[in-house]
């Protein structure tokens, strides 16, 4: 996702993970090992540990909080603890096999008209939506959705906002039409 896992934690070479490939050079070639005192110096000032790395995060200040996390952090990182799942508002965190979504969500034709798409989902339903309030996605993972039925997922809290999540980049001009 937009950071590595951090199942396996400690112990583990920094930026050693296959499974994420944004790494950065200043992180892949720091030689830092993950323990108790390197990762209490990383939260507390990530650019002063490591230099030109590319985790956005400005650091924790406060010594307790971080305490706190790292105690935290150890449990939760260990092999085969579930991690915290994302959920209700925040409009799901990836953990949704897009194949399994419901006919409401099954996209069978996307249009665009002047500033408006219009999303036609497998019940019959069409949705309309401001095209600034429609984001093209791609999810490639093997929870994605298949190839030419893109998933309609809703985003925000209001309703009027959404993401059509396609298997692969190549997919998503093609199958939008313009048409009004
Ligand atoms: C307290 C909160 C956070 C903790 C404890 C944390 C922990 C970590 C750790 C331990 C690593 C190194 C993992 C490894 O070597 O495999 C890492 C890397 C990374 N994290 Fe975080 N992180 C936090 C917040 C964030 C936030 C808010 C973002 C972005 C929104 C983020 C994005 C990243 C990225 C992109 C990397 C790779 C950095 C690079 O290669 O230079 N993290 N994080």
């Amino acid at each position: 996702m937009t950071g590595p896992s951090l199942r396996g934690l400690w112990n583990r070479k920094a930026g050693s993970l296959a499974s994420f490939p944004r790494y950065s050079d200043a992180l892949k070639s720091s030689n830092i090992v993950w323990n108790d005192k390197t990762l209490d110096e990383w939260i507390k000032d990530p650019q002063h540990l490591v230099p030109g790395n590319e985790m956005t995060f400005p650091g924790l200040r406060d010594n307790q909080q971080r305490k706190d996390l790292l105690a935290f952090l150890e449990q939760a990182t260990q092999a085969g603890h579930a991690p915290p799942q994302m959920g209700g508002m925040m409009g799901g965190g990836g953990d949704v096999d897009l194949k399994t979504v419901g006919q409401e969500q099954r996209v069978r034709a996307v249009t665009y008209c002047h500033d408006t798409f219009r999303v036609t989902t497998a019940d019959g339903h069409t949705r309309t939506f401001w095209e600034r309030n429609l984001r093209l996605k791609v999810d490639g993972s093997k929870d994605g959705p298949e190839r030419g039925t893109p998933a309609l997922m809703g985003a925000g809290m209001m309703g009027d906002r959404a993401d059509v999540i396609f298997a692969t980049p190549d997919e998503i001009s093609g199958f939008i039409k313009s048409e009004c």
